[in-house]
């Protein structure tokens, strides 16, 4: 899909190599600017996440990665709903460092770009939100949330629509799915963040192992 004019958009847009990523997070994190900003545009990627994730977890205890987790905005809508077992991860420390002390069981940096440091089958569910934009994650990382996840488990996911096919997020779901990795539950253009005329896919697929 050919992006569209990004006049109203978020700089993102121009951003190349993960190390021009981590610094405009690093940068964006200061002073709770990165908070502040999501509630003026209307950010609704975490809670629309979070509501068609909890359409299928009913038990509240199932350990959750929060892939790119930011400042903790995904772990504040699980939180709500009474889960109370997850970790996060992100590549910028300033954002990792500005989420609300004990909300995340874990925290850790990571370049979801890079293998995760995590056993096979480790956790019951994967959230990942906003994440797969411009320059950040690419869809390898997919195959990683695979990995990680137990059989039957749950991954959860955004993907900024201009990217979507741009960067074979297309190609890599339909893989996963011929090769019986997962079962798509659902997948869906949800609103995101329509203040600034961005919308996302938003996916949750049944790992099968
Ligand atoms: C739009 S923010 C979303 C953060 C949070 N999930 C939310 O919904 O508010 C994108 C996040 O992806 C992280 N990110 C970008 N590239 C990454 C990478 N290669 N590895 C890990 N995290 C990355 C950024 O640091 C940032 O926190």
């Amino acid at each position: 899909m050919a992006q569209k004019d990004i006049g109203n958009k978020i700089p993102i847009y121009k951003l190349k190599t993960t190390d021009e990523v981590m610094e405009f997070y690093d940068d964006w994190g200061d002073k709770d600017k990165y908070n502040k900003d999501m509630i003026d545009w209307d950010y609704t990627g975490p809670k629309e996440t979070v509501n068609t994730f909890k359409k299928y977890t009913e038990n509240k205890d199932i350990l959750i990665f929060d892939a790119g987790c930011g400042t903790g905005l995904v772990g504040k809508e699980l939180k709500k709903f009474g889960y109370n077992n997850f970790h996060g991860a992100d590549l910028s420390q300033t954002l990792l460092d500005s989420v609300p002390k004990n909300l995340y069981k874990k925290l850790n940096r990571i370049d979801l770009n890079q293998s995760i440091k995590v056993d096979d089958s480790f956790y019951d569910a994967v959230t990942c939100v906003g994440t797969f934009t411009y320059a950040h994650v690419k869809p390898n990382a997919l195959d990683e949330f695979v990995r990680i996840t137990k059989n039957k488990g749950l991954i959860c996911f955004t993907i900024n629509e201009g990217i979507h096919q741009e960067y074979g997020f297309d190609k890599k779901i339909d893989e996963l799915e011929k090769k019986n990795k997962w079962k798509k539950i659902e997948f869906f253009k949800s609103e995101y963040i329509a203040s600034k005329d961005v919308n996302a896919w938003l996916g949750l697929f049944e790992v099968i192992k």
